[in-house]
């Protein structure tokens, strides 16, 4: 999708499809109001005869509109003016997305960039849009024999429409939305692919791949140099596995020499049967999501890399099917840890926390200004938290807030679970240093403290994605979250925010 901000009267705007808001109750926006006036009331009329639902979201579309140069006219209901906040806007700019993906018209205007929202300006406005209209576009079609333009339906070309003066500020917000569009593109195709396709070679080339496109360093790391490292925990998931495990290494440069990386560091099991300690067969195929931590690691660093935000980043990507099979690890079996700190595997199926601690041992040599470690790591979280916020769990409560802030911001959102020391107890083994579970209770909290011994050397938050990273029934796909979060915590970060 292109974008271009315009200053200018809704009315005259000559475009497919002109979107404009209204507020439950009749009352218009500005830019609604001047469609009405020159269509001579018209538009208030229809509204007022109950043809716009009052639900924020709620559409009415419109053809040939007296007075209105646009073929097509979309009204958005805004839901009611007094309650006006991120949720209802959010809302309505999510169903304009999904209209405007499906348009017969190639252009569109949009003219939401003005409504005035509680404690947020143009640019906040400018990105969300630009963000959440281009993500609108995303289909798969990977794997199917039809492809996307097959059908070339939708508006490719956008103008965000202002009554205020354009500065550089707007434009780019307007630019950063649609890197972040870009990147959670990047993320929901590497989530969607099968786990045939998806394996950690096809993750690996993935990041080689935009290395050179953004020049960025890359590194891949083979079976045989995790071994040197000492990566026993990472490799015991491995075993079972007939494609072999990669440790990607990417840097990002834009800051000064000088300055402390941020290290994200993302859960890649791309395919998670359980293991020895196998799943239940109902749903398995979801478990090609496992690597929906890695994707979000990847798809920050395009919007990242688009954005070219002066900042410093280490992308970590540990990378790995876990499988049954003759060399499988097995319940009881004591490994090592690159940490040298022993895990008692009681259950194979805990084996997220297996790879990431040994990648954010490994973190530990870049002297991070502070570690963000993303995982689909427990079914625990989806039960506590539902599939609305994220799990946020962290050794430093700064940190948690700035993410939480981040969350609110970008509306990707998460939720604060606490790390207390109490809950280290139920990590106790008999044979080795740890257990890599906890029990039945508090399992997102145990899973975090299990990482937290692997943490203390630095200012470390773990984001537990698996309620968020996809959705399943028939809207079933990867959302390309939280590739907002990170992105929005980026650019803070950038702007001298944490130092
Ligand atoms: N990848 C799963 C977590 C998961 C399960 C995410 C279901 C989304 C939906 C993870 O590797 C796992 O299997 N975790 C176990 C941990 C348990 C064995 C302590 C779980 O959550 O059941
Ligand atoms: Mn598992
Ligand atoms: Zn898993």
């Amino acid at each position: 999708m292109e974008f271009t901000i315009k200053t200018g009267a809704p009315e005259k705007l000559k475009t497919g499809y002109l979107v404009v808001g209204a507020f439950a109750g009749g009352t218009l926006t500005d830019a609604a109001a001047a469609l009405d006036k020159a269509a001579k009331g018209k538009l208030a009329a229809l509204i007022a005869r109950g043809d716009l639902d009052e639900k924020a979201g709620s559409l009415l579309a419109l053809h040939e509109l007296p007075g209105c140069a646009a073929e097509r006219v979309l009204v958005v209901s805004l839901g009611k003016q007094e309650e006006l906040g991120d949720r209802a806007w959010r809302d309505a700019v999510g169903a304009v997305a999904k209209a405007l993906a499906a348009s017969p018209s190639h252009d569109a205007a949009v003219c939401l960039a003005d409504v005035a929202l509680p404690g947020r300006d143009a640019e906040w406005a400018l990105q969300q849009l630009a963000r959440t209209l281009a993500d609108g576009t995303y289909r798969y079609d990977t794997t199917k024999s039809k492809k996307k333009d097959d059908k070339p339906r939708g508006a490719r070309k956008v103008v965000l429409a202002t009554r205020n003066k354009i500065s550089a500020a707007m434009e780019a917000a307007v630019k950063r939305g649609q890197a972040i569009a870009e990147g959670m593109a990047l993320a929901k195709d590497l989530g969607n692919l099968p786990g045939n396709y998806c394996t950690p070679t096809h993750l690996a080339e993935t990041a080689v791949e935009l290395g050179k496109q953004f020049k960025l360093k890359v590194e891949v790391l083979e079976r045989e140099d995790m071994e040197k490292l000492g990566m026993g925990s990472l490799l015991s998931v491995a075993r079972g596995s007939h494609q072999p495990p990669k440790f990607i290494v990417l840097h990002y440069k834009g800051g000064k020499a000088k300055d402390k990386p941020v290290v994200l560091v993302g859960k890649g099991i791309t395919f998670d049967t359980g293991g020895i300690s196998l799943k239940p067969g109902a749903e398995m195929d979801e478990m090609k999501f496992d690597m929906c931590g890695a994707a979000s690691v990847l798809g920050t660093f395009k919007a990242l890399a688009r954005m070219a935000l002066p900042i410093n980043v280490v992308g970590i990507v540990p990378t790995t099917e876990n499988m049954p099979g003759g060399g499988a690890t097995k319940p009881g079996d004591v490994v090592t840890s690159m940490s040298g700190q022993t895990i008692e595997i009681l259950n194979t199926d805990a084996e997220g926390r297996l790879i990431l601690c040994d990648a954010l041992t490994y973190a530990e040599r870049f002297k991070p200004a502070c570690v963000v470690d993303i995982a689909t790591l427990t079914g625990a979280c989806v039960v506590a938290l539902g599939k609305i916020p994220s799990g946020l769990l962290a050794n430093d409560d700064e940190l948690a807030r700035e993410l939480t802030d981040c969350g609110t911001v970008s509306g990707d959102r998460v939720w604060q679970l606490p790390l207390w020391d109490e809950y280290q107890e139920l990590l106790k083994s008999n044979f080795a240093d740890m257990a890599n579970i906890g029990g039945r209770y508090g399992g997102t909290i145990t899973a975090a403290c299990f990482l937290a011994r692997f943490t203390k050397a630095y200012k470390w938050a773990h984001l537990d994605i698996a309620g968020t990273a996809w959705l399943s029934g028939d809207a079933k796909g990867a959302t390309g979250r939280p590739v907002p979060l990170l992105a929005e915590f980026l650019i803070a970060r950038s702007q001298g925010a944490g130092a």
